[in-house]
């Protein structure tokens, strides 16, 4: 069976390090090289793996792709890339996306950690106004180091993601409240949450997580009125997308030290240099480093090899995209 890459050539090596690649020749003919565009390159290839990077297949990339059968996506979301005409010629997806998800999860979770200790605002205020020599402006249970033990944590999705970050929370003790369209109470309870609206999730948790996907339902749900709702001195840990968040209010809320914030994703992104959401106090912002990196990269490789041997082999995909899910999911 023939196969192809398709991605961004410099992540190449670090997604499938030459044993992988030695693995996957031993299930399919593959090339040594990646192939930047696909139209007319496509004739004999039967599974194309893809990654970050790839060019958009639609109908005239398919056209010229007559024997192609599966498309195995060694990386998250599909959306960016694959055109409905890929579901509709009834051609197998299958995306990476759970292999993305456990370096997001940890990312999350370090940064609950760290928030239920305020440390972002404690290190912002120990740089400008030196050791504490009383309360912080801002910081719940001021003075102290509140833990995130027993905290009262708000996840939005129980996504992929979600679902790994509510997992480890139960190691803390924390019984999170979630919002999630997709799950009922009794889901929910057997995820160890209590399923709650949004609006009550946002009156009642000093930490907020958002792990939903970015949607036409979910565009700023976090706006200026439920940001409102927060409780002083709340963090919202962003790792999900920017426009889930009205970033104008949610900057308002930071830069009046009502806020904190940790944001791997803001809209626009990048920030422009000198926004003001970059020096707040209790404000962290990452350049979207939350999701597979470096080491972490290798473990997509895998997951899409395995992927393809399950599909040669007629088993069924881990990590399968039926068009009707893109409506929900990342
Ligand atoms: N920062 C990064 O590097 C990085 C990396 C990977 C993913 N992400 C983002 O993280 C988020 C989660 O990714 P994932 O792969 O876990 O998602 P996913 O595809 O597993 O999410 C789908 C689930 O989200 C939930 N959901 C859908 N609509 C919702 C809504 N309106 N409110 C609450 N929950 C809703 C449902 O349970 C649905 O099944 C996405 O926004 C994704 O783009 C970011």
């Amino acid at each position: 069976m023939r196969a192809a890459f398709a991605m961004r050539g410099a992540l190449f090596g670090e997604i499938f390090p030459d044993d992988l690649r030695v693995r996957l020749a031993e299930l399919v003919d593959v090339p040594g090289t990646v192939l930047s565009g696909l139209r007319g390159t496509l004739g004999d290839v039967e599974v194309l793996i893809t990654g970050w990077g790839c060019p958009r297949v639609d109908a005239a990339v398919l056209d010229g792709a007559p024997r192609l059968r599966a498309i195995v996506h060694a990386a998250g979301s599909v959306k960016g890339h694959l055109t409905p005409e890929v579901f509709e010629r009834g051609i197998v997806v299958s995306s990476a996306a759970d292999a993305n998800a456990a370096p997001v999860a940890d990312y999350t979770m370090s940064m609950l950690v760290l928030a239920a200790k305020s440390v972002p605002r404690r290190i912002h205020a120990y740089a400008t106004g030196g050791w504490p020599a009383g309360p912080y402006p801002g910081v719940p249970n001021a003075g102290e180091a509140a833990g995130l033990g027993g905290a009262t944590v708000g996840v939005i999705g129980a996504s992929r993601i979600g679902r790994l970050v509510i997992e480890r929370l139960t190691s803390y003790r924390v019984t999170p409240l979630l919002t999630d369209p997709y799950v009922n109470a009794h889901q929910a309870r057997e995820l160890g949450c209590e399923l709650v609206e949004l609006d009550n999730l946002c009156r009642r948790a000093n930490l907020v997580t958002i792990h939903a996907p970015a949607l036409p339902e979910t565009y700023q749900i976090l706006d200026k009125r439920r940001l409102g709702l927060l409780p002083d001195g709340a963090t919202l840990i962003n790792t999900a997308r920017g426009t889930l968040v009205d970033t104008d209010a949610l900057t308002r809320e930071c830069a009046s030290g009502r806020l904190n914030a940790i944001l791997d994703v803001t809209d626009p992104e990048p920030l422009p240099a000198g926004h003001p959401l970059l020096a707040a106090p209790g404000v962290w912002v990452t350049p979207h480093i939350s999701g597979a990196r470096g080491r972490e990269l290798r473990a997509l490789g895998e997951y899409a090899v395995g992927e393809i041997e399950r599909f040669i082999t007629g088993q069924p995909l881990r990590g399968q995209v039926r068009s009707a899910d893109l409506l929900r999911i990342a």
